[in-house]
């Protein structure tokens, strides 16, 4: 595992668009693993600014997503295909039909697993997934628990999870209570690995899962032990070790 420091948040975004636009730019049919949330939403601008300037092009690459709620389509605002939709994929000329996020409106959880485990093989594994930090320590959704998955999964929510993630709905009822995640042992499977953490809030998290134990009660904490693993986080998150 490696740390890069950062003087902020948007530097560290610049860091991970950077090594994107680099490989695409070195492997054209590049397989990228991407994340939701708060987190890369400063990445996929840089990515989109630097496709329209003509500094890197998508045409070719094929991107596979880490998760989506249960029972949500598409079309709604707060689904993960939407926020991929209006936050990158219609902003750069990436070919829709290349781009995956696992079914949430499929409610048989064992066929929606099926459907993705099965795209996940025929894609194989990621040159570069991305990934953001749970405050309990998951990622993917991959929540705290006494194993680690190893592929995709209907995992329940947390309830530390739910609260962070209200703040993208009306209110806290509306937030599903389940979500279909790309498994731990996928996420592993992935070539290279960049897990953006900023501030204080993640900092106590952070440092168990850069020194903590390994442990399925900590899932980031299973990253000690992927070869290519690059923690980029600034001063904030990593305020509770020292680096
Ligand atoms: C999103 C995902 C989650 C988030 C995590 C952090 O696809 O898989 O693991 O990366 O919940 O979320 P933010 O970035 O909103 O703090």
């Amino acid at each position: 595992m490696k740390v890069i420091v950062t003087n902020s948040y948007d530097e560290s975004c610049a860091v991970v668009a950077g090594m994107i636009r680099d490989l695409v730019n070195a492997k054209p049919n590049a397989k990228l693993g991407l994340a939701t949330g708060g987190t890369p939403v400063p990445i996929y601008q840089k990515l989109a600014q630097m496709n329209q300037a003509g500094e890197v092009d998508f045409s070719q690459v094929h991107t596979v997503n880490l998760d989506e709620y249960c029972g949500l389509p598409g079309t709604h605002e707060q689904s993960y295909r939407y926020f991929m939709n209006t936050h990158l994929f219609h902003k750069i000329n990436i070919n829709h039909a290349n781009t995956y996020v696992p079914n949430g409106t499929e409610p048989d959880a064992e066929k929606a697993c099926q459907a993705y485990n099965e795209l996940l093989h025929k894609i194989g594994p990621a040159d570069i997934q991305i990934l953001g930090l749970g405050h309990d320590g998951h990622i993917g959704f991959n929540e705290p628990s006494d194993h680690f998955e190893n592929e995709t999964d209907c995992v329940d929510l947390t309830e530390t999870t739910i609260q962070a993630n209200k703040r993208f709905f009306d209110s806290e009822k509306d937030v599903p209570k389940q979500a279909y995640t790309m498994g731990i042992g996928t996420i592993m499977r992935c070539r290279k690995i960049l897990v953006v953490v900023s501030g204080k809030d993640k900092a106590e998290i952070l440092k168990q899962v850069i020194q903590g134990p390994v442990t399925p009660e900590v899932p980031g904490s299973i990253l000690q032990f992927h070869p290519d693993c690059m923690i980029i986080a600034d001063e904030a998150a990593l305020s509770e070790m020292a680096v």
